[in-house]
């Protein structure tokens, strides 16, 4: 029996992408692979509306993102009207765009928390990842006007092979920035991550490694720090509930206005995602088959329909599925379960000793 065969509880989170244009070009973007373009993005009107809707609707936390979010320049206005509503506020950013005056505009638009990315602890090869030069100084910069402020700041490290050996000093200066957290994240392939994965991905006695520098990092900072801690998915055994279980827990707003359960859906070939710009979020989240196609358990194949933890792993990854084995409805192949788990471990076995060449984004004006 399908656990949603009513009408689903209401979203926690509205991840809205506000732009996909940003001025860094980083080979593991999470954006899907055809970017929206300017021209294309909503407006400000229409994000008012669709704020409107979603507190409506009961999403509790906001998370503004891109591309680079900043790149609007109606986001203070975006946020005022956030915060209004009672939503919480996140921002997620590179920061490479923020100054004083950004900053205290967006405080004073009632901002709660900021998520500010690194590409690296090392400046060189921040630089090289994100490709904008000075972009590590503009970062440092946004952080030290932050803890200024004392507005919440949890730092971001995106981690993989070329960077994974710096656990350590990342967790360091996130702690000297004075974030009350900080995330290691593992590259998941999605995306323009999945172009670039020989690249990117970790062997065994590298990811054995940057998860034994975060354990001794939480032993030696305690509550002062919070470390979370994000494993590339390739190198487990059981899947992780991606986004909280698909059209459960979460929606994501393009800059054109489409609605989707996950930021890679559109990877899924054949589905057809509904516009803000023609319903409205409650019918979209209610009943769009989009979101209902791998909602709660019917759609699972007998594997997982089968397995005691169908309701805490929800299948898996639908995107992933999908990248690997050309079917969305399969088991995700990085379950130990999975018929398709030689897929992954092919992957695994073929990592080159070298990592190739990167290949990198486009700017978008
Ligand atoms: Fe789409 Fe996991 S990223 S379901």
């Amino acid at each position: 029996m399908n656990a949603f065969a009513g009408t689903p509880p209401a979203p926690m989170s509205l991840l809205a992408e506000l732009t996909h244009r940003c001025p860094l070009q980083c080979p593991y973007c999470s954006n899907p692979v055809a970017l929206d373009r300017r021209e294309t993005e909503l407006e400000t009107s229409e994000w008012l509306r669709v704020l409107d809707e979603a507190a409506a609707l009961g999403v509790l936390q906001v998370h503004f993102s891109g591309g680079e979010p900043m790149a609007r320049a109606d986001l203070a206005e975006l946020v005022r009207h956030a915060a209004g509503l009672g939503l919480y506020t996140n921002l997620i950013t590179s920061g490479v765009m923020m100054d004083a005056v950004s900053l205290a505009a967006l405080v004073a638009a009632g901002l709660d928390h900021v998520q500010l990315s690194f590409q690296d602890v090392d400046p060189a090869g921040a630089e090289r990842i994100g490709g904008l030069r000075g972009g590590q100084a503009r970062k440092l910069e946004a952080a030290r006007l932050m803890a200024a402020d004392g507005i919440p700041l949890t730092i971001n490290f995106v981690i993989h092979r070329q960077n994974c050996d710096r656990v350590t000093d990342m967790i360091a200066l996130a702690h000297k920035l004075g974030a009350a957290r900080v995330e290691i994240a593992h590259v998941q392939y999605h995306g323009w991550a999945q172009v670039n994965r020989d690249a990117l991905l970790p062997n065994r006695d590298q990811l054995d490694a940057a998860t034994l520098a975060v354990q001794q990092a939480r032993t030696l900072y305690g509550d002062a720090l919070a470390i979370d801690y994000v494993t590339p998915d390739y190198h487990g055994t059981r899947p992780k509930p991606c986004m909280g279980g698909w059209g459960q827990r979460f929606l994501n707003v393009t800059p054109a206005g489409e609605v989707l359960p996950c930021h890679a859906a559109q990877s899924i070939p054949g589905m057809v995602f509904p516009s803000v710009r023609h319903a409205g979020l409650r019918a979209i989240w209610e009943s769009a088959p989009a979101f209902q196609r791998f909602r709660g358990t019917d759609w699972m194949s007998e594997t997982c329909r089968s397995c005691a933890l169908k309701e805490v792993d929800w299948g898996g990854c639908r995107c992933q599925a999908m990248a690997l084995t050309g079917d969305p409805s399969a088991t995700d192949p990085v379950c130990s379960r999975s018929p398709a788990r030689e897929v992954v471990d092919r992957i695994l076995a073929g990592v080159p000793d070298q990592a190739p060449e990167l290949a990198y984004r486009r700017f978008l004006s």
